[in-house]
């Protein structure tokens, strides 16, 4: 049954402006020499094309990336080789990350700190074994326990806050020291620099993405749909797809109880949504956005949706009959598209995004199923 406090709501933006960002050239050269790097598979998704009434839907299936089933890792490794770098370099060329962490070995001890809703721990746990460091992740008190499980196994202590996500990132920043550098995906007042460079870190995904069409012949998408916690991620869509001469248009999505983005859009300012966030999409139960993230959010989404958890479940078995295994959190993307077209928005959400059956979309599958359990429940339609 759905709640009151579950309904769709959706914000229209159809004026929007461009940021020009310079990229950094030196990320993808970075990216390249982590162990097993592989550009994520760019994937045809014809039946979500049809739910959707398109042409063409693309699927990025970031179900594997490095080794892990999501796409944080991109974020959470430019931004710690890059703070490091500030703090301890400038590096000797190197090859392999033994080289590197054989440059940091004078530094030690050092712990990387993070809060997580899952994805963005495991990964800063993950490049902290990568280069012999420590890692400290704190969780919120309702994670499930195959994600926390996942953490410690990549060696990290994790520490579980009695309390919501946002509590555990006041808490993350609180250990901050000179043996404790903190490697948050969201920004807070006087701590901009790491984040903003996991921003630039998740730009990969979307210059693969272009590399890939151009590879295939087939053209750019008009729109990209892409799912938010903190909206560190969107950012980087914005950045990308936003930038003077691009033509395609950017939705966010979040969970309906978990709306910060939206919840900020109709405000005109940072707004919060407090917690329990009870969404089935675990990444994106986050009750602030990144004020890192706000402008670009701001200023570029032409369309921000709020969705309830059945769409998401919608969502996912659509995209496991196109081929690809799409956790709670990574079908929201898809789920946000649905619910702008095939629900009650569909009218206004096609004049203002400029969608019509010849369109192309393209959205971003950003995990894999990372609780097993409920990935089987869902696609048995048990919820
Ligand atoms: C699977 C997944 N997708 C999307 C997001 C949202 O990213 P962001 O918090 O940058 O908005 C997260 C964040 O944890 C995530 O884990």
């Amino acid at each position: 049954m759905t709640r009151a406090t579950d309904r769709p709501r959706a914000y229209f933006n159809p004026a929007t402006t461009t940021f020009s960002g310079a990229s950094d050239a030196r990320l993808l050269d970075f990216h390249r020499r982590l162990p097993g790097y592989a550009p994520t598979p760019l994937v045809r998704a014809p039946y979500l094309a049809a739910a959707l009434g398109v042409r063409e839907a693309w699927v990025k299936d970031e179900a594997n990336r490095l080794g892990l089933p999501a796409y944080k890792v991109l974020g959470a490794s430019w931004a710690t080789y890059r703070e490091l770098g500030t703090l301890f370099g400038p590096w000797r060329p190197w090859n392999t990350l033994d080289e590197l962490a054989g440059q940091l070995r004078a530094h030690l001890p050092l712990t990387l700190v993070t809060a997580t809703d899952g994805n963005h721990g495991r990964a800063v746990a993950r490049v902290a074994r990568w280069l012999g460091l420590g890692a400290q992740v704190l969780v919120p008190q309702d994670m499930v326990p195959a994600r926390l499980q996942a953490i410690a196994d990549e060696g990290a202590r994790v520490d579980v806050v009695r309390g919501t996500y946002d509590e555990a990132v006041a808490r993350a920043a609180q250990l901050a020291d000179e043996r404790h550098l903190v490697i948050s995906d969201t920004a807070w007042a006087g701590y901009t620099r790491v984040p903003g460079w996991v921003v630039e870190g998740y730009g990969t995904i979307f210059r693969e993405i272009d590399r890939q069409l151009v590879a295939l012949g087939a053209r750019g998408p008009d729109v990209v749909a892409v799912q938010m916690g903190v909206g560190s991620l969107a950012t980087a869509a914005v950045q990308h797809y936003r930038a003077p001469g691009r033509e395609t248009r950017v939705v966010g999505a979040e969970p309906v109880r978990a709306a910060c983005v939206l919840h900020s859009l109709e405000a005109g300012e940072l707004t919060e949504v407090p917690g329990p966030h009870p969404s089935i999409m675990a990444g994106l139960n986050c009750g602030n956005t990144s004020p890192l993230a706000w402008p670009y959010l701001r200023g570029g989404l032409s369309a921000s949706v709020a969705l309830p958890d059945a769409r998401a479940e919608e969502a996912t078995r659509l995209l496991a009959r196109d081929g690809v295994t799409s956790g709670e959190s990574g079908a929201a993307g898809a789920a946000g598209l649905l619910e702008l077209l095939a629900g009650e928005f569909g009218p206004r959400a096609r004049e203002v995004l400029g969608i019509t059956p010849e369109s192309t979309v393209l959205v971003i599958s950003t995990e894999g199923a990372t609780d097993p359990g409920a990935y089987a429940r869902i696609l048995r339609g048990e919820g």
